[in-house]
């Protein structure tokens, strides 16, 4: 099995969880081309990873020195662009199928045709993308977690057409990048967030019912059952408005036990979005 990283990997989206993919692929030791439109958009995008590896540096977690591995790293800004000898492109532009479809399918025509193409998409159908694709057996959802440095996890999510080699060969790159690989058959929600989500909705229902308040929600899975956050902090750590759009996904696509709580629409519409807003179920000061 292969332990080891491909020598060159393509990143289409150097935005949030892009330039940590990035980042990780380069302190694994791989050449990494991050695919951005635009000259403001590309130089955002190699300043995040640089910031990501000052950051990973500072805490002593990064082999050699910033400078020697932003070396690899190079900023082209179509997908056509990338390298030929490219082994494993990961698309992390924004959650629409059409854009990911439409650079996947440049990727593909622009690498060649044993190279890997990989999706992070963290709710779109891994099977509908591979239908954009010439050589769907040759491509699979690896779902990063964010902030990718930090986290420990990587979804390998297969679809029909993905090869079976493939699976075990994708798991090993994870391994290589010190993160831990799942296997997961293409599902709504995948392994994750549908259990996460689950979790937190019923948190929320809990609420509205009155059943304890939200500190004695998360106290209660933090303390008795070992979660290292309560459902209700994570749902503000993630974002209430990404968590509605997800569950309303899963409402659609699992049914009525994802259905979202009137208590999350109404927060969502009155602007408490979380951390980022200062106020969810918690308030961040
Ligand atoms: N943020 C999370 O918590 C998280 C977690 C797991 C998976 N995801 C998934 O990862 C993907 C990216 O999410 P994100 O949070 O990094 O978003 P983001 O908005 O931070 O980054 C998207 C980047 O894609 C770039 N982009 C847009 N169109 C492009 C194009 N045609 N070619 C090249 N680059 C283009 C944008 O300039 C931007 O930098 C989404 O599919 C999302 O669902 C996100």
């Amino acid at each position: 099995m292969n332990t080891d990283v491909p020598a060159r990997v393509g990143v289409i989206g150097g935005g949030r969880m892009g330039a940590g993919i990035a980042q990780a692929f380069l302190a694994a030791g791989a050449r990494v081309a991050v695919v951005e439109a635009g000259g403001e958009a590309a130089a955002a995008a190699r300043g995040r990873v640089a910031d990501g590896l000052e950051e990973a540096a500072r805490r002593g977690k990064l082999d050699g020195d910033v400078a020697t591995v932003l070396d690899r790293l190079t900023v082209v800004d179509s997908p056509a662009a990338l390298d030929r000898e490219t082994g494993l492109v990961i698309e992390a532009v924004p959650e629409r199928a059409d854009l990911k479809a439409e650079v996947l399918r440049a990727a593909e025509a622009a690498v060649a045709p044993d190279a890997v193409l990989a999706t992070n998409t963290s709710s779109l159908s891994v099977t509908e993308l591979a239908a954009a694709l010439a050589h769907p057996a040759k491509f699979l959802g690896l779902h990063f977690f964010n902030p990718v440095p930090a986290s420990k996890l990587v979804e390998v999510v297969v679809a029909p057409e993905t090869a079976a080699e493939l699976v075990g060969i994708a798991g090993g790159w994870v391994r290589a990048l010190g993160k831990t690989d799942v296997v997961v058959q293409d599902s709504p929600g995948f392994a994750s967030s549908r259990l996460g989500v689950l979790l937190g909705l019923e948190a929320i229902r809990m609420l509205e019912e009155g059943v304890a308040d939200a500190e004695a929600i998360d106290t209660a899975m933090e303390l008795g059952y070992r979660h290292p956050m309560g459902p209700l902090r994570s749902t503000d750590l993630v974002g209430l408005d990404v968590r509605l759009a997800i569950a309303e996904y899963l409402h659609r696509t699992l049914g009525e036990r994802f259905a979202p709580p009137q208590l999350l629409r109404d927060k969502v519409a009155a602007g408490e979005l979380g951390r980022k807003t200062g106020r969810g179920f918690h308030t961040y000061p």
